[in-house]
């Protein structure tokens, strides 16, 4: 090794201070969670010209790419003037609005592409500073182009199980920021109208949200977009609203007979003040699914729409010719171009020339996953936060691997990205914890997650080898019972792991011998007819944090409680409201507070305009073991779960990998909109006009 000159006295002072700083920074360390397929798919925005197209060649040459390719990019529109794209993009570590130059439209559609896809175009340019974190979404640009009409989630509710979403516009010359949204209420979905005087959004009502996603329920609302004022409930039911012109709206609704379906409404303003709704109307027929539409004044009798139709896998983006009264016409716009990829969430620029929408930027342009994708922490000098492409991440104890969850098996990665990717198990297995005395055993389950009480799921020990490196791994089976043994996590001193169990009938919480399993010694924790689970125990070895429905046996929501591993001390830490589910507690390295999972703030974009997540409601959050200041530090509308921290803190920056997975864009579009028993004849759009 190179001997290097002695440092000067500042420099070693200035060291030794830092040192000093260290362990405050490190006893908060970071904090890895998943997002639901997030990382297997990336979105651009594209445009089409608004005219039938053939699946042709030069049909595919009139698609252009909208949007630059890097991170996520989704819910497009143009700026007033057609001549820009404001998008949504979560790069650098949280979501924001931007705005980027589109070239105008040519009747050339070679010539339009390559004006729009020149190589060295300038970045996109944030509209919003990035602080504070917060969701972003649906941007719309006033026809001065001066106000930026959004969807934010950055002021909390009171109350849990309440949106923190709402309508807010930002003066882009001063940067004053107005609520549009009265407080106490959530907006979703706002479209300004064309004359910019009219904001429509929808809100989930006075009840709030109970747990929906399927069908949010929502009532249309108008209000004034200069100051929120005159806001109005104009439609019940009904989401995702566009204007036509002055005085007419679109918005979607899932009917009785269970297909989404788009609407139209005349809309009559008052010079007493009064705003209403007259003559709604359905004007997509049964049989398929339309929804998300957009129009346009300079398209005027035409309606974009996604729509999921008998016999394809794929939403696409249709265009429904309003204006022959009853007969209603359509035409395809992307099927004939990529047949085989969804699209989502149309938007028709104000020149009528083209309808826009996002799809994944395709096999050819995918990215690799990064290995942990930096999102912005709420405190990033105490903790980073990572997203990580696998479910139940933990950090080994010296913070040098991780080790996840496949869809499905168990993996082990080093954290710094220099590789080391290795499957250990390819079963099911869920979730990972490493023990704290003995280097490189991992503990897990394996068998069925979301399974009965009898079903088998044992606990094993995954001893790997000396240096993590070698190819001799071992697994030892813990619990022997044959029922449903899960969630195992070790105590501090190497001696014990809690788990919990169905073996009564009901999953409790148990404690054994962590290196004989139960054969060395098993004691019941918890017991009671309801399922205690996702259990963690704390570094300092006071606690055992854990799920549980106990206090609404079976019906489905989940709180935290922390025991003692005593069984003394039993409370609940954090509860989301009747119905509500917060799960997967997870201690902080000094055992003050936890990490969670939590739909404590409810949704924050209509789920079907996304691509499909279980628990769209599902972010990160932490709180102290007294149950005192809830911190949410995920905002997006992805299912975030799985959680864990460690002491060990790692920059603020994405880590990449040097064995990359393959980039292939890949996701499940809402399941609720697959059809499974509708005819597939007669109703393709295009072929029976
Ligand atoms: C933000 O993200 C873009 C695109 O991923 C990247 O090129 C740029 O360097 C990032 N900026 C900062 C300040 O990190
Ligand atoms: C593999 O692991 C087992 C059990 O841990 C050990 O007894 C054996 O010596 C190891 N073999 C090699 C080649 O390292
Ligand atoms: C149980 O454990 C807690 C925490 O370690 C301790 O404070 C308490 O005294 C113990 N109670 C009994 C009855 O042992």
């Amino acid at each position: 090794m190179a001997r290097r000159a002695a440092p000067p006295l500042l420099f070693l002072l200035l060291a030794g201070s830092l040192l000093l700083a260290t362990p405050a920074l490190a006893a908060d360390g970071t904090i890895v969670f998943t997002t639901l397929g997030r990382s297997r798919y990336a979105f651009d925005i594209f445009a089409l010209p608004i005219v039938p197209l053939s699946s042709s060649s030069s049909s595919r040459a009139a698609e252009v790419r909208l949007s630059d390719g890097a991170s996520v990019n989704y819910n497009g529109n143009f700026a007033p003037s057609s001549d820009s794209l404001l998008f949504v993009s979560e790069r650098n570590g949280s979501l924001n609005l931007y705005i980027s130059p589109v070239a105008p439209s040519a009747s050339d559609p070679g010539s339009r592409r390559e004006a729009l896809e020149v190589s060295g175009s300038p970045p996109p340019s944030p509209l919003l500073p990035l602080d504070p974190i917060a969701l972003k979404d649906r941007p719309s640009l006033t026809p001065d182009g001066e106000h930026l009409v959004y969807v934010s989630t950055a002021e909390p509710t009171d109350a849990p199980r309440r949106s923190w979403a709402a309508v807010y516009s930002t003066h882009l010359p001063s940067g004053s920021t107005r609520r549009l949204t009265p407080r106490g209420v959530a907006d979703l979905s706002p479209a300004v109208s064309p004359s910019g005087e009219w904001t429509a959004a929808v809100s989930p009502g006075p009840d709030g949200w109970g747990g929906e996603v399927e069908d949010l329920h929502t009532d249309i609302y108008v209000f004034r977009t200069s100051d929120g004022s005159r806001r109005t409930r104009l439609i019940l039911e009904g989401g995702w609203p566009t204007w036509a012109d002055e005085s007419t709206l679109f918005f979607h609704r899932r009917d009785s007979d269970g297909w989404y379906g788009v609407y139209r409404a005349k809309v009559s303003f008052t010079d007493d003040g009064g705003v209403s709704a007259a003559s709604v109307e359905r004007i997509t027929p049964p049989g398929f699914h339309a929804f998300t539409p957009a129009a346009s004044p300079g398209a005027p009798g035409l309606v974009a729409v996604a729509t999921r139709r008998p016999g394809s896998d794929y939403r696409h983006i249709e265009v429904i010719d309003v204006s022959t009264g009853g007969a209603n016409a359509c035409f395809e716009v992307t099927r004939p171009v990529t047949p085989r990829v969804h699209h989502f969430n149309p938007f028709i620029s104000p020149d009528g020339a083209r309808v826009g929408y996002h799809r994944c930027r395709g096999s050819g342009n995918g990215d690799s996953p990064l290995l942990l994708e930096n999102i912005k922490s709420p405190s990033p000098d105490t903790f980073s936060l990572f997203r990580i492409d696998g479910s139940y991440p933990s950090f080994s104890h010296d913070g040098k691997k991780i080790a996840f969850v496949g869809l499905p098996g168990l993996f082990v990665v080093n954290s710094d990205g220099s590789g080391g990717r290795r499957q250990i198990f390819s079963g099911n297995a869920f979730p990972t914890a490493w023990d704290w005395k003995r280097k490189g055993v991992i503990y897990t389950s394996i068998g069925p997650d979301f399974a009965s009480e009898r079903t088998e799921v044992d606990i094993v020990a995954v001893t790997l080898g000396e240096d993590g490196e070698d190819s001799n791994i071992s697994i030892k089976k813990l619990t022997l019972d044959g029922h449903n043994n899960a969630f195992p996590s070790p105590s501090p001193d190497g001696k014990w792991v809690v788990f919990r169990s169905g073996r009564s009938g009901h999953k409790n919480l148990y404690i054994m011998d962590a290196e004989d399993g139960e054969a060395g010694g098993i004691q019941r924790l918890t017991e009671g007819p309801w399922s205690d689970t996702m259990c963690n125990w704390s570094p300092d070895g006071e606690w055992i944090a854990f799920a549980s429905d106990r206090h609404n046996p079976g019906g489905g929501s989940f709180a935290i409680y922390m025991i003692h591993p005593n069984g003394t001390g039993l409370r609940r830490v954090v509860h989301s409201a009747d119905g509500g589910r917060t799960n997967h507690p997870w201690f902080s390295p000094d055992s003050k507070s936890l990490v969670f999972t939590s739909d404590y703030a409810a949704v924050s974009a209509e789920p079907i305009s996304n691509p499909h997540h279980y628990q769209p409601y599902g972010e990160i959050f932490t709180v102290n073991i007294d149950g005192s200041g809830i911190r949410r530090l995920t905002h997006n509308s992805f299912e975030d779960g799985t959680p864990s921290w460690t002491p060990y803190y790692r920059k603020p920056e994405d880590v990449g990998e040097t064995l990359q997975a393959s980039g292939t864009c890949a996701f499940e579009d809402c399941h609720w909109l697959n059809i499974v028993d509708a005819k597939a004849d007669g109703i393709m759009c295009g072929r029976h006009r």
